[in-house]
């Protein structure tokens, strides 16, 4: 078991971790939500600058946590790195870090796909090597987050086949744009799973439910978005906000309906009952209840990242993904060719 020290700095989160094999041995995170919360959603120049200020002050303190467990740099094997997918200009910023660090300490670098990471979340483990889930597979993996909405069969470790992804906005895309509308603020998810639930997640308006009768096991939000725009073009500011329980709920519940929708066509096409689920949307217990409900259905199983600084971005869930690239030694040979890939999917590998 290697212990690795992991960045990533692909969105908003500037993170690092140190980790050994599964279990976590510090995990630090700076966010940036409150900077770009006043511009309604994320900046990518401000996520550049706020990245650089931070990152130097929060390696530091990722190792100063190490410490107390008596890990430093001599225990430390490999430095990793998420390349993508993400904002680049913010991708960029970890990468010339990692670089700097394997260089200055000559350790191995190991660059980490960001989905891989999300995937990997359900297998982290506290210090103490907590919980201790062995893994199953073949699995439905689902990645539900700001930027992707994902389905995949995760075949064993580090093999994946993409089935499904989303035609347009990710689904905490979708849920960010609704609350937008509705004066809720960034991020929005979180808000509009408060409301619902004040409200017992009534399904008042009956939104209707993307690509339900499409055979594909794609996702599409951008027509939920749009008939959700046009309902509200329709009331005034006095009745929004009085129904706005109700508006949050209904939007929820099209959102996460159209989402089991897939899983369900997906479980079945495949023949699994497994599935696990990461990324910013799966700390939702609305989602989660209906996810787990399906699975119970199907005497099947769910599982979710352990805790909740694991479903969104982090750098713990890159360094559980760079011990198994360490044992098949997965090194980047050539730190000057690698590069940020914004755009990568799931399966692309960079070293
Ligand atoms: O995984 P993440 O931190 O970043 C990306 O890789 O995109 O996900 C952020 C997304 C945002 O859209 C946010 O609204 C959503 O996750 N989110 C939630 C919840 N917490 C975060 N959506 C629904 N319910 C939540 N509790
Ligand atoms: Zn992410």
């Amino acid at each position: 078991m290697q212990t690795i020290l992991s960045i990533d700095t692909s969105c908003d989160e500037t993170s690092v971790a140190v980790t050994k094999g599964r279990k976590v041995i510090s995990h630090i995170e700076y966010s940036q939500i409150l900077l770009h919360k006043k511009w309604g959603g994320i900046v990518p120049s401000l996520a550049r600058w706020a990245h650089k200020e931070k990152i130097g002050m929060v390696i530091e303190e990722s190792l100063r946590r190490a410490a107390r467990y008596g890990i430093g740099w001599d225990d430390i094997s490999a430095v990793a790195v998420t390349c993508g997918p993400g904002l680049a200009i913010a991708l960029e910023v970890g990468i010339e870090w990692a670089k700097k660090l394997a260089r200055e300490k000559r350790k191995k670098l190991i660059a980490v796909n960001h989905l891989e990471g999300h995937l990997y979340s359900v297998f982290a483990q506290n210090s103490q090597g907590k919980p201790e889930r062995e893994s199953k597979f073949p699995y439905l993996g689902l990645i539900v987050s700001g930027g992707h909405t994902e389905l995949v069969i995760f075949k064993k470790d580090l093999e994946y086949e993409i089935i499904g992804s989303t035609l347009d906005d990710a689904v905490g895309e979708a849920l960010d744009k609704a609350a937008k509308m509705l004066g809720l603020g960034y991020p929005g998810g979180p808000v509009i799973e408060r409301l619902a639930k004040e409200i017992n997640n009534l399904d008042l308006y009956k939104f209707p439910r993307p690509m339900w009768k499409n055979q594909s096991l794609n996702f599409s939000f951008s027509g939920l978005k749009t008939s959700f725009l046009y309902f509200l073009r329709n009331l005034s500011e006095k009745e929004k906000m009085n129904k706005i329980n109700y508006l949050a709920s209904s939007f929820q519940e099209a959102a996460f309906d159209s989402i089991l929708k897939k899983v369900k066509q997906a479980f079945k096409i495949y023949s699994l009952n497994r599935i696990v689920v990461g990324g910013g949307v799966s700390a939702n217990m609305r989602l989660r209840l209906k996810l787990r409900k399906l699975a119970r259905e199907i005497s099947g199983e769910v599982i979710f990242p352990p805790y909740k600084y694991l479903c969104q971005d982090n750098a713990a869930m890159i360094g559980v993904v760079a011990d198994l690239y360490y044992r098949r030694r997965w090194f980047v040979k050539d730190f000057s060719i690698l590069e940020r890939v914004p755009r990568a999917k799931i399966d692309k590998r960079y070293y």
